[in-house]
């Protein structure tokens, strides 16, 4: 506010103390909402406005800071002047207005300046996969917004890792766009593990007067398939088939990084991850922070459960960045241990046969190092032929035993220890039945043996 005014006051005093030259026209552009830059080939209007005292008629002419002019109209009265001119490069500059009294030949002060700055084309957008599996097949798309005619895209390659002495790119191919094309695409199709470029396109045209016009270089981006192998890493060592998921991207290994409806597609995942190891079907499946300090990670990965591989899922990111980076836990069946079941008093059999008089104490227990400190739910239960009953349910870490007794009269059946809801189960067979104690049973003979002496003696006598 204050440089304005100060501003305005110079200009004044300028005025009223310098009587030579007359007072300078202003110039503008006819659109400011783009500020002073301008695509390619737009057309831009400069605006000369002369002074309200300004002498008519006079020639208005527009030109660079210091050069000829390049425009000059005449004018009889007060209007403003518009000079149309292109955005190309040749026609950037710093550009003044000004004018002469056609009467005295006299030339006012130059206008204010304005700077032309002419943006150039476009760059094009191109997009590659993410994630590219080897046997997969993957399209390299090169797209441009613009409508210019004459336009051509071009895409270009190199190998990588990029080598000393090759890290030029190459050719591979461009068409020239018709109508509303906006696209070149490239397929790749069953790539192996050499497929391993980085890909960058551009957008050029060609104008009436034969000239060429680059556009800058689209973002370039790499197209590297990979194997991707997985493992679970786990806590304690004994088994591959639980612990936090990673995956080898490039030779380093990394966590996956998934983000939104993780549970749903932890779980799709899980079945995956456990089949590529040959570790059955997913047990247990936990997201777990990361704590960020892996150099990369797969990101945003999308399985239907039934794919073979994990490579095989959409994968939509190599280097996520994660606001909040999710890990992957998974317990797989095979990891799961044989659970035991113990009946104090008794040796280990499958079968136990006692009377309806007898108390049972059972014991349920897992014995998995790798495991480590994780705890999983063991329960006891009693199947008969009509049902399945379960007596206590307990969270148990590897070496710890859920125990509970069983008050007489006990029920037949099968009894089971049970690990989740596992297949791995541990049994034994408990027939009860209505046995006399053992008082009675001795009374019991010995009313026997009197009742055979009676009928033998009955028999002798009827002899
Ligand atoms: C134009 O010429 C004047 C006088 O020779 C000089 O002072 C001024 O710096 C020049 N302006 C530009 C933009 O070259
Ligand atoms: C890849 O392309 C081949 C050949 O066109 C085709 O047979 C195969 O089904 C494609 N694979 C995928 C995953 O789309
Ligand atoms: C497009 O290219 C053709 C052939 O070079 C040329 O005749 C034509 O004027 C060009 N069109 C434009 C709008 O530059």
């Amino acid at each position: 506010m204050h440089r304005l005014t100060v501003l305005t006051i110079l200009l004044v005093a300028g005025v009223v103390w310098t009587e030579d030259p007359l007072p300078a026209p202003t110039l503008s552009f006819g659109r400011t909402s783009i500020g002073n830059k301008y695509t390619l080939f737009s057309n831009i209007d400069l605006i000369c406005s002369p002074p309200r005292n300004a002498p008519y008629p006079m020639t208005v002419s527009f030109g660079r800071v210091n050069q000829s002019a390049v425009f000059t109209s005449t004018l009889k009265d007060s209007t403003k002047v518009k000079f149309t001119t292109t955005a190309i490069a040749a026609n950037e500059g710093i550009y003044v207005c000004w004018y002469n009294d056609s009467r005295t030949g006299e030339v006012s002060a130059a206008s204010n300046p304005v700077n032309l700055i002419i943006s150039p084309l476009p760059s094009p957008w191109l997009s590659v996969p993410a994630f590219i599996p080897i046997g997969g097949n993957y399209t390299v798309r090169c797209s441009t917004t613009s409508s210019i005619p004459n336009r051509t895209l071009s895409l270009y390659f190199r190998k990588v890792p990029v080598t000393v002495g090759n890290e030029t790119f190459m050719f591979w191919g461009s068409a020239a766009l018709t109508g509303n094309q906006d696209v070149i695409i490239l397929d790749r199709k069953l790539v192996d593990a050499t497929e391993s470029f980085e890909f960058i396109c551009r957008l050029d045209i060609v104008d009436a007067n034969q000239h060429l016009y680059l556009s800058p270089l689209s973002n370039y981006l790499p197209a590297i398939a990979e194997e991707a192998p997985i493992r679970l890493v786990p806590e304690n060592q004994g088994s591959k088939c639980l612990g936090q998921l990673e995956v080898q991207i490039g030779g380093r290994w990394g966590p996956v990084c998934q983000e939104g409806n993780v549970d749903f597609r932890a779980r799709q995942m899980a079945r995956v991850v456990c089949r590529e190891l040959s570790c059955g079907t997913p047990w247990s499946v936990e997201t777990t922070r990361d704590d960020g300090s892996a150099e990369f990670s797969l990101g945003s990965i999308s399985c239907q459960g039934n794919e073979g591989r994990l490579r095989d899922c959409v994968i939509s990111e190599v280097h996520p960045s994660c606001s909040r980076r999710t890990g992957l836990d998974v317990v797989c069946s095979d990891a799961l241990p044989a659970p035991q079941i113990l009946i104090t008093g008794y040796r280990v059999g499958s079968r136990i046969a006692i009377s309806d008089e007898h108390s049972l104490e059972f014991s349920c227990m897992f014995d998995a190092p790798w495991f480590g400190t994780r705890e999983i739910y063991m329960y006891l239960r009693r199947n008969s032929e009509s049902n399945t009953e379960t007596i206590y349910s307990k969270q148990l870490a590897s070496g710890e035993k859920l125990t509970t007794t069983l008050d007489a009269p006990i029920k037949s059946g099968e009894y089971t220890c049970t690990i989740g809801e596992s297949k791995h189960v541990a049994s034994v067979k408990i027939f009860v039945s209505k046995w006399p104690s053992v008082g009675l049973i001795v009374a019991g003979v010995f009313a026997g043996l009197i009742g055979v002496g009676i009928l033998v003696s009955m028999y002798i006598c009827a002899k």
